[in-house]
């Protein structure tokens, strides 16, 4: 399977899809509050979705579930919505969403502290986290490979002190939910596929307080931390243009 590349139009079409999103985040992260449990946020989401003209990307995705993932606290990636998970106070969510417009898709990630604040430490995992999602899209530039991209985010991370988990990565996105290149969070500079126009990424860093390592619940989806240290995830769908990296899920 190749890299399929977009052409202009293509990406306007993702940057609407990727537009539709963000409502949906914005609206949801709000709800991230002490009390809600994360069928909460589950249950808005799709109605919101539906409102918005658009059509889930996960339900239904290799039998996920839900329309959302929401990862807590030491839950890295793919936690399932669930009425008896409450949040409370001094929580960090991760909700990951993807939908379907016309065709296209976008897929986007935020991790945010439960009712506006936490502890500071992990407010630094939240920043750092997110500004190596920054780091990463800086690298995705006409000319470098895929290995800059995850050294970019790689680098900036483990500078902080905290760490990349290797077990999932990001990838191409367009047509399909999960396309080629896939996008490691680490890499060595110049290596891997080279960067082309209208090649579309999903970049998400998953980092870790403590130690690397994840393992899987045995829902067979949710991924913790094996040392049981809090974990982040951030993710934007970016097209790589003659002009630059554009982000197309802002
Ligand atoms: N952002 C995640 C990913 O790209 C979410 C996928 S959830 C799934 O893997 F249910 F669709 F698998
Ligand atoms: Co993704």
């Amino acid at each position: 399977m190749a890299i399929v590349c977009k052409s202009q139009a293509e990406i306007e079409k993702m940057r609407h899809s990727g537009r539709i999103l963000r409502q949906v985040l914005n609206m949801v992260r709000e709800l991230a509050v002490a009390g809600a449990s994360t069928m909460d946020l589950e249950h808005a989401a799709e109605e919101k979705i539906k409102e918005l003209g658009a059509r889930p990307a996960f339900k239904g995705y290799h039998d996920y579930p839900c329309v959302l993932c929401t990862s807590v606290n030491q839950e890295i990636v793919h936690g399932i919505p669930s009425q008896r998970r409450v949040l409370k106070a001094g929580d960090i969510v991760s909700i990951d969403c993807g939908v379907v417009v016309d065709g296209y898709y976008a897929d986007a990630a935020i991790t945010v502290p439960v009712g506006g604040a936490t502890t500071p430490e992990l407010q630094r995992l939240l920043d750092v986290t997110r500004e190596s999602l920054y780091r990463g899209i800086e690298a995705a530039r006409l000319g470098n490979s895929v290995g800059d991209v995850g050294a970019a985010v790689q680098e900036y991370v483990e500078a902080n002190g905290f760490s990349i988990v290797r077990e999932f990565v990001g990838h191409g996105i367009g047509r399909q939910l999960h396309e080629e290149p896939q996008v490691p969070n680490f890499g060595v500079r110049g290596h891997g596929a080279r960067l082309e126009e209208g090649m579309v990424l999903a970049i998400e860093p998953m980092v870790n307080a403590g130690r690397p390592g994840a393992r899987l619940l045995s829902d067979k989806w949710t991924a913790v931390t094996e040392d049981g240290s809090y974990s982040a995830h951030f993710e934007h769908c970016v097209a790589v243009t003659r002009n630059g990296p554009m982000i197309l899920t802002e």
